[in-house]
């Protein structure tokens, strides 16, 4: 194929799920590790592999980085030598990394579907509606905050109008920036880690009102919207939704001195009920760094949960907080199989699933990233 072939073939691919061709399926575990090695070794330093702590043992072993959302991002946006960023993650991981890193660099998804259902709950236009309403009631103080877990079009959307993104590592000094600016926020999409954010910095449940996108104003009475600090988007993760309090008792009642940590993205009550709660990889160290014959019950996505359980045995004992173990289906897309079909084809020369920010979105989102940097 020439150069102008491949260019097309590549910019009519963009955007678009390429499904996995038959011959990378079906094939032995054994020649799938051997040959992802080789490809890996094969494109040396023009690829950096990036894994999120969600994705299972057979991908995230061949990550040069692990990390949470913000640790992942700032790779992202610190690796300029590297010609091919291969996210395995979900989508709106690899969008902020198309967006962090250099025009010569080019972000791949193993698996396009791999999405969140937490983001698709907030769309632009809806974001767009909701603004309107908050001008036409005279909430003109008001400083949108978003989640990494968002799609670039609301992170633009904040990043033009003074806002700003967080992820679960930063969301408090993120918070207390965005309050210096305006009298309120309007945090979103997940109205979970907002409202336990707000909560841990002193703002009373009474000031916080959730804002549904799907009714008129949000379903906001005017006295409640006068009232509020926080505004709360009616969104949710339904992985950490599933965790509730009884568990975290029954676990209290059957390993007594039992530690329990969960994700910021779990409901209030739990957040509450628990010893501590953070961000993947802040669960992650606090367990580590805990003496020698602790035991913990961790709230978050099972991937997590299982490896540190087999790292950290016999010296800690590691277990879910859920017997049925939450796992995030999306994190999960992201086969060994896809991970060797992109990079075989990025040795080969050609870009699989590559994820490109449009350039009416780039320049607001970065603006909302690089505020998200240097307020950590
Ligand atoms: P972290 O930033 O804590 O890794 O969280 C990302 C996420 O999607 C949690 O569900
Ligand atoms: Fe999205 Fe929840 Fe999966 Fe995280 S665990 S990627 S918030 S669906």
């Amino acid at each position: 194929m020439d150069v102008e072939l491949l260019t097309r073939f590549e910019s009519e691919q963009i955007g678009q799920r390429q499904p996995l061709p038959d011959r990378y399926l079906g094939l032995p575990d054994e020649e799938m590790e051997e040959r992802i090695a080789r490809a890996r070794a094969d494109l040396g330093s023009r690829l950096l592999i990036l894994g999120h702590h969600y994705q299972r043992d057979e991908v995230i072993r061949f990550a040069d980085c692990t990390g949470d959302s913000f640790k992942l991002a700032w790779h992202a946006a610190e690796r300029g030598d590297a010609d091919y960023i291969v996210f395995c993650g979900v989508h709106f991981m690899a969008e902020s990394a198309d967006v962090l890193s250099g025009p010569h660099q080019q972000v791949v998804l193993p698996d396009l579907a791999a999405g969140c259902s937490m983001a698709d709950m907030a769309e632009a236009d809806q974001l767009e509606v909701c603004w309107d309403e908050l001008q036409a009631l005279g909430a003109t103080d008001v400083v949108p905050v978003t989640y990494m877990n968002s799609a670039a079009a609301i992170k633009a959307f904040c990043g033009e109008r003074g806002g700003v993104v967080c992820t679960s590592s930063n969301a408090g000094p993120t918070l207390e920036w965005a309050w210096k600016r305006g009298r309120r926020i309007l945090f979103l999409p997940d109205q979970h880690l907002g409202r336990n954010t707000a909560y841990k910095m002193g703002v009373p449940l009474d000031e916080m009102v959730v804002w549904d996108p799907d009714l008129a104003y949000g379903g906001v009475a005017p006295d409640r919207l006068q009232a509020a600090r926080m505004l709360l988007w009616k969104g949710h993760c339904s992985v950490h939704t599933r965790f509730n309090v009884k568990q975290v008792e029954h676990l209290r009642r059957a390993h007594p001195g039992i530690k329990v940590i969960v994700h910021p993205e779990c409901t209030w009550d739990v957040v509450q009920a628990a010893d501590d709660s953070g961000s993947t990889e802040y669960i992650i160290r606090a367990v580590e760094r805990s003496p020698a014959g602790s035991t913990w019950a961790i709230g978050t996505e099972i991937h997590l949960v299982n490896r540190l359980a087999q790292e950290l045995a016999p010296e800690r004992t590691v277990m879910t907080l859920d017997p049925i173990g939450c796992l995030c289906s999306t994190m999960f897309r992201v086969s060994p199989n896809h991970l060797l079909w992109v990079l075989e084809g990025l040795r080969d020369g050609v870009v699989h699933n590559r994820i490109v920010v449009p350039d009416r979105e780039k320049h607001w989102t970065r603006v909302a990233l690089d505020r998200m940097l240097e307020i950590h």
